[in-house]
Order: structure tokens, then sequence, then C-alpha cells
């Protein structure tokens, strides 16, 4: 089983870029294929239907075919204003221009990361509707984890990982039926 995962933040410092490695870690150690990705490396404009009329861009087309090559995605989504970063939610919009849509029918696990209290709760939900609309089974359960600039130790590892294991485990059991 093939799982790609990545963060919906850019800066190198973020928290869910932290969190999308560490789900890496927990994915290999429960046994399935786990590449993280990072967006900085796959920039797009913001969408504009003039772009898209001279053609997909080829880092669309790109990040599309990685998604092509996997069984399933986990990401990590920062909140900003109560919702899905804009970053993310670019991300989704050309990838559901290149056709056909190389998300539909994937599984998804959502988790978030945020200094606040809320674990990016806000941001979870809202990023479940374009997901959804796009075909993708995303998972019924998330994760948000709050007051993440304590979470992590100097070397990047969640100080308590259980919770985040736990899930990847059983979304892995439900990836594989
Ligand atoms: C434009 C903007 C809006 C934000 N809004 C929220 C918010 O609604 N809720 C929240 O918990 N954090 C909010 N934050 C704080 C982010 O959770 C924080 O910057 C976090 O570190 C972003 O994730 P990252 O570390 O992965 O980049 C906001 C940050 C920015 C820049």
């Amino acid at each position: 089983m093939k799982i790609l995962i990545f963060a919906g933040s850019l800066r190198v410092d973020s928290v869910n870029k932290k969190n999308a490695r560490e789900a890496v870690r927990l994915t290999s150690e429960l046994g399935a294929e786990a590449e993280f990705i990072d967006l900085r490396d796959y920039p797009m404009p913001p969408y504009d239907g003039d772009i898209e009329a001279q053609g997909i861009p080829e880092i669309v087309k790109k990040l599309s075919a990685k998604i092509a090559a996997v069984d399933a995605l986990i990401i990590s989504t920062p909140e900003y204003n109560a919702s899905i970063p804009g970053t993310l939610k670019n991300v989704i919009d050309w990838l559901s221009r290149d056709k056909p849509v190389t998300m539909n029918d994937k599984h998804l696990l959502l988790l978030a990361a945020s200094p606040g209290m809320f674990g990016g709760m806000r941001a979870l939900w809202h990023s479940r509707q374009p997901f959804e609309q796009l075909g993708v089974h995303v998972y019924p359960e998330m994760l948000g984890l709050k007051d993440a600039y304590n979470a992590f130790d100097a070397s990047g590892k969640l100080k308590d990982d259980k919770g985040l294991k736990t899930l990847i485990e059983k979304f892995i059991k439900h990836v594989g039926k």
C-alpha cells in the first residue's frame, strides 16, 4: 500500500510539515509505503482560467501523476481564519482541472495542527467538502493537534504520538479492505 503525505503549509518550520513527517514515520512503522512531499516543490500560480486556457501547468500534472500512483493520501492542514488555507484550496482547485481527476476514488486521512486549543478543527471540516466534491473517500475520523508549537521535541518528533499512531493504523486497515 502506498500513501502520499503532505502539509497544506509552505513555510519551512511548519508544524503541519512536522505532523506530516511524523505521519510518514508512523505509516512506515505500520508497514505501509509512505512518501512525504513538500508543496514548496509544487509551486502553482493562483488558479486563473486564462492560464488554464493555455494548458494545465506541468507542475499540476506532476502532482496529479504522483497522486495517481498511490492508494491513499494523508494531509495535515493549517487553519486560516477558521477555514482551509488558500494554499491548499488552490492546489485542490488546480488538481480538479486536470482530467481525469486522479484524487477521485482515493482514500484520504485529514489531519490538522494549530497552536490554538481547537487543533484546527474548523479547517478539517471545511477541507472535507472540496475533497468529497471530487469523489475522494475522506476517512470519517480526523485528528487536530492542539497546542502544536509545544507538541514536538527538538528532533521534530511528537512528544505523544499514540493518538496519531492509532488513527493511522485504523486508516491503513480501512484502505486495505
Ligand atoms: C492568515 C492566518 C490566519 C490564521 N487563522 C487561524 C485560525 O483561524 N485558527 C487557528 O487555530 N490558527 C490560525 N492561524 C495560526 C496558524 O494556526 C499558525 O500560523 C500555524 O503555525 C500555521 O500552520 P503551519 O505552522 O503548519 O504553517 C492563522 C495564521 C495565519 C497566517
